[in-house]
């Protein structure tokens, strides 16, 4: 699939809707709707530390309560020197929601980038399958 641009320039921009005010670490994630909507959110914090969302949870969340299922690419960016590496609740949330061959595309400082896929995150996922 050819990336687009414009996503990757939409996931910098959203690490602005970030709140950050414990960590200062800003992480923005666009996620690309089959009708090429973006869905664009930051991580949000919170004074009860363990209760905070990572900008790519709060990006699904936030497509699947408004009745968006379907994805075909997530970009997020954030300040790492590397490409930014997703946690691993968000790296669940993304094979409970995604093909494991939707691009995942990593963008760290000075955009420096990886593309990569859901199933390349996370390997030998336990999902919906297993509970049949
Ligand atoms: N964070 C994300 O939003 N996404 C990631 O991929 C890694 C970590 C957030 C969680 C927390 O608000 C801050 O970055 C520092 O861990």
């Amino acid at each position: 699939m050819t990336i687009d641009e414009n996503w990757i320039e939409a996931a910098i921009s959203a690490q602005e809707r970030a709140y950050v005010p414990y960590s200062s670490f800003s992480v923005g994630a666009c996620l690309v709707t089959n009708e090429d909507e973006l869905i664009l959110a930051g991580n949000i914090e919170n004074a009860s530390y363990g209760l905070s969302n990572c900008a790519e949870r709060t990006a699904f969340f936030k497509a699947i309560s408004e009745g968006k299922y379907n994805f075909k690419a997530l970009i997020i960016s954030g300040e790492t020197e590397e490409p930014i590496s997703p946690c691993g609740a968000c790296r669940q949330v993304m094979v409970e929601f995604c093909s494991s061959d939707m691009p995942v595309i990593l963008i760290g400082k000075n955009r420096v980038r990886k593309e990569t896929t859901v199933g390349e995150l996370l390997p030998y996922a336990f999902s919906k399958k297993d509970l049949n």
